[in-house]
């Protein structure tokens, strides 16, 4: 049997696995924490015949259709796979823990589905509105401006999951128009996709998720210390906000592109956290 490529510390461990193979190793209730940012089937196979000089504003040269082999997946396809990940939180997630589960209309309905047939509670179902969002090339449709995010526990029939209440209602996010100082945090978060340059410069992930998105679930939702498990890595956005909150992070990634990119953010954030832990602290293989 191939060993399987990974990158291991104390506070990371990162392989590049199938994540149903790799969870179904772990331990039950191993982790604090699961932030999920599955294949969503939003892939297009669609070609756009752009007439030469379109005025699109902002969009002035090449840009990348979202269209990726790992990203191809549908209908009861899609359900099954849902159903087959989400099994293994439920069973991986500590009842005081949260999974937070990202998705767009093309998958949200079999989340919530597959989260009330496992008997997990949805805490909230967020709107993340991104107010620069690409525009609809087809001109058929709305542009699409949003995504959802799940915030679901494990508890069975008890609400233990740790929600950091008070700091959240305090917290302002300069970025989010709809947040005010000292109110609770509604269910519309207005942050913007772009990303900073620190973000895209080991290479970019073409779902790339923004720090300050994932950043702020964690805020509302880690215990320091904690065990957070992100199978779904693409370029290790989710990890890098799990370390910034002290936590250890455990994670899966199948396209060796992204794994190596994600090794590179990883191992760059380390250097920034730990300078004097750094050297003979790796060892990827
Ligand atoms: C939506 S992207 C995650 C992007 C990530 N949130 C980021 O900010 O970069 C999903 C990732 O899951 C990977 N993937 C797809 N199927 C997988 C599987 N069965 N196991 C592990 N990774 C998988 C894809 O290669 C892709 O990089």
């Amino acid at each position: 049997m191939n060993e399987i490529k990974r990158f291991e510390t104390e506070q990371v461990k990162l392989y590049l696995q199938d994540a149903l193979e790799g969870m179904a190793m772990l331990p039950d209730q191993s982790f604090d924490l699961a932030i999920v940012d599955p294949p969503y089937g939003a892939s297009t196979k669609a070609v756009w015949k752009l007439e030469q000089g379109h005025n699109l504003p902002g969009f002035g040269g090449q840009w990348d259709i979202a269209s990726h082999t790992w990203d191809e997946i549908s209908g009861i396809e899609s359900f099954q796979f849902t159903l087959l990940w989400l099994t293994e939180l439920k069973r991986l997630v500590k009842p005081t823990g949260s999974i937070w589960i990202h998705s767009t209309y093309h998958n949200s309905g079999w989340v919530n589905v597959a989260c009330q047939l496992l008997e997990l509670e949805i805490i909230n179902e967020v709107v993340w509105y991104k107010r620069n969002a690409f525009p609809n090339l087809s001109g058929r449709r709305l542009t699409a401006s949003h995504e959802t995010i799940l915030w679901v526990h494990t508890g069975n029939g008890k609400r233990e999951y740790y929600f950091n209440y008070e700091q959240v209602k305090a917290k302002t996010f300069p970025s989010d128009s709809l947040k005010k100082p000292g109110k609770q945090l509604r269910t519309v978060w207005d942050i913007p996709n772009n990303k900073k340059r620190e973000e895209l410069a080991f290479g970019k992930h073409p779902t790339q998720k923004p720090l300050r998105l994932s950043s702020r679930l964690l805020f509302i939702s880690a215990q320091k210390n904690g065990r957070l498990l992100v199978p779904f890595v693409g370029s290790g956005t989710e990890i890098i906000a799990g370390l910034r909150s002290g936590m250890e992070c455990t994670g899966f990634e199948t396209e060796i592109e992204y794994f190596d990119l994600a090794c590179r953010r990883i191992k760059e954030e380390m250097s920034q956290l730990q300078p004097m832990l750094l050297p003979g602290l790796f060892s990827s293989k």
